[in-house]
């Protein structure tokens, strides 16, 4: 009902406004005062963590590019190899999984059948399996060795949003968790992350508050034949979760690459006029990436395509090779998706909304797949 929606038009309008009370919640009470880090349910000692010399990440939909995201961190926060993997592929492909293995099994619901399959296999092998779910009691979580809830409420939306902001944040709590297990980062370390995740809210909502832009230009790109989304580093899954809202919600033709593959096959898919989304790197830090972003901003745009550039505040490289210029709050390289997803998620639903689709109840896709 319309009061249900709290004034919204739709659901997911309201759960990605709600995103930086779920980023909120999902971080409190999750560490001590010294640093330490509380996961929800672990039945695994720090000994059994200690012992992990890999780690998997099985998810499916947008909790996949969740665990795309939680490689890049993990593999430079813990140093011990991450992959991740479609959960529908994992089990089929014989992989190579023992006890000192941790499987990280990423799921909003608890119920993904293909999910929950990568999880028994994982389990028949003797890995350790953790859950991060949003939901309570649900299946994934009660077959799992320790568990991490997202705190982000139900989500009624079939195109997941909020939950998957939280999925993020989990994977950077077990990330920081594992390397202070282990001791590759110290507390004062992990304390720095923390503080730093502890500004994401305020961030998350200097960018919902400046989405009128955002609107106006969905409305202008409607009627687009396709978009293409391209990013590196941590915007690379980012570019991946733009072009899945849209195909989820605008039944648009829409695909995310790797800035850096663009030359090898993509560039050949701009046309004048083919409206490329590109998601761009803090311009400090990891700076040779943004370097290369660039080149490829104007790469595509030499071959005629009108620019979306979304990129942090204070980074004018970029700006003479924007048509459109959606800056967000200065972040630390990883934790920029809590923030570059957003515009991505707004641009999504307003172009749906503009073809008169229903956004909360997408043809042909259900909340939670317990099928294969
Ligand atoms: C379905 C939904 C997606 C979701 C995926 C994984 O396909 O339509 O939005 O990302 O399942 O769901 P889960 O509950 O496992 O996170």
């Amino acid at each position: 009902s319309a009061a249900e929606k709290g004034g919204y038009d739709y659901f997911m309008a309201k759960e990605i406004d709600e995103q930086p009370r779920a980023v909120a919640d999902t971080l409190l009470g999750r560490h001590t005062e010294n640093g330490d880090l509380a996961l929800d349910e672990v039945r695994l000692t720090d000994q059994d963590l200690r012992d992990v010399d890999k780690v998997f990440i099985v998810a499916c939909g947008t909790a996949y590019h969740a665990g795309m995201v939680a490689k890049y961190a993990i593999e430079h926060w813990v140093r011990i190899p991450c992959e991740v993997e479609l959960a529908s592929e994992f089990r089929y492909r014989d992989p190579v999984l023992d006890r000192s293995t941790l499987v990280v099994a990423i799921s909003q619901s608890g119920e993904t059948m293909d999910t929950l399959m990568a999880l028994r296999h994982a389990k028949e092998q003797k890995a350790r399996v953790l859950a991060i779910c949003n939901t309570n009691g649900s299946t994934i979580p009660r077959e799992s060795d320790a568990v991490l809830y997202t705190h982000c409420g139900p989500e009624i939306a079939v195109a997941s949003t909020k939950a998957f902001l939280t999925q993020l944040v989990a994977c950077y709590l077990v990330g920081l968790h594992l390397a202070q297990v282990r001791g590759v980062m110290y507390a004062d370390e992990v304390g720095n992350v923390l503080a730093q995740l502890q500004d994401m809210p305020a961030k998350i909502q200097t960018v919902l508050d400046g989405m009128e832009p955002v609107r106006e230009l969905a409305r202008d790109l409607a009627d687009s034949k396709s978009v293409l989304f391209i990013g590196r580093h941590v915007g690379y899954p980012v570019a991946l979760e733009g072009a899945l809202k849209l195909k989820e919600l605008a039944y648009m033709h829409a695909e995310g690459f790797a800035a850096g593959e663009l030359k090898h096959g993509p560039i050949a898919l701009i046309e004048p006029g083919t409206p490329v989304v590109c998601v761009v790197p803090s311009a400090r830090g990891r700076g040779v990436l943004n370097d290369k972003i660039v080149s490829n901003i104007q790469e595509v745009r030499a071959r005629g395509a009108r620019t979306i550039v979304i990129a942090e505040e204070g980074d004018d490289a970029v700006a003479p090779f924007a048509d459109h210029l959606i800056y967000v709050p200065r972040t630390p390289t990883l934790l920029a998706p809590l923030v570059t997803t957003v515009p991505l998620q707004v641009l999504a639903g307003e172009i749906a909304t503009a073809r008169g689709n229903d956004v909360d109840q997408p043809r042909n896709l259900a909340k939670s797949v317990t099928v294969e």
